[in-house]
């Protein structure tokens, strides 16, 4: 396994659509081993999920875990989920604000409305179709992975950049001050 390099915002893959990986490549090892060092590169830097675009890989795969993590330290626990060639349908017009940052975009956050509830169909690293529903805090994590595979940051999703905050300040400034914190 191997920590990989994380694209940041500037360069051009993380602007690219990601290709669907035909579902019999999902077993080869070479897709394995990507997956493998996608979950070395999250743990290691404490993401709560990581797309094969930050490390630079144009193929329509994520990987989201929470533990307890230091980043977020108060949202609730996500356990490993692998998914290959996400399909998300929101199954609710209701959109909450939340705090995101994103590993290519560093020691930034700011306010992100998403879906609070979402149908995920996808494979996971078997090639087994998969199909759930995630809510609120999942949700967002899933919402916030697939726009990466489709070129999209979560700085594009932001009403206004208003709430657009250095971690340092955040931490001084707005910790704890929102309940919409997840
Ligand atoms: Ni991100």
């Amino acid at each position: 396994m191997a920590i990989l390099k994380v694209a940041r915002l500037g360069h051009p893959v993380l602007r690219t659509v990601a290709a669907p990986v035909p579902v019999p490549e999902i077993r080869l090892s070479e897709t394995q081993r990507l997956i493998d060092d996608m979950i070395e590169t999250m743990r290691e830097y404490n993401g709560a999920g990581l797309s094969a675009t930050q490390v630079h890989t144009l193929k329509q795969i994520a990987v989201i875990e929470v533990l307890s993590n230091p980043r977020y330290p108060d949202a609730p626990q996500i356990p490993l989920t692998v998914i290959v060639n996400p399909i998300v349908t929101p199954l609710t017009d209701a959109m909450e604000e939340g705090w995101e940052g994103c590993l290519s975009i560093p020691d930034l956050r700011g306010m992100v409305p998403r879906y609070t509830e979402v149908r995920l169909q996808a494979y996971d690293r078997a090639g087994e179709p998969v199909s759930l529903i995630a809510k609120d805090f999942f949700a967002r994590v899933i919402q916030h992975e697939t726009d990466h595979l489709n070129g999209v940051v979560f700085l594009d999703r932001m009403k206004d950049l208003s709430t657009l905050t250095h971690l340092a300040e955040w931490n001084k400034y707005w910790l704890g001050v929102t309940e919409q914190d997840e």
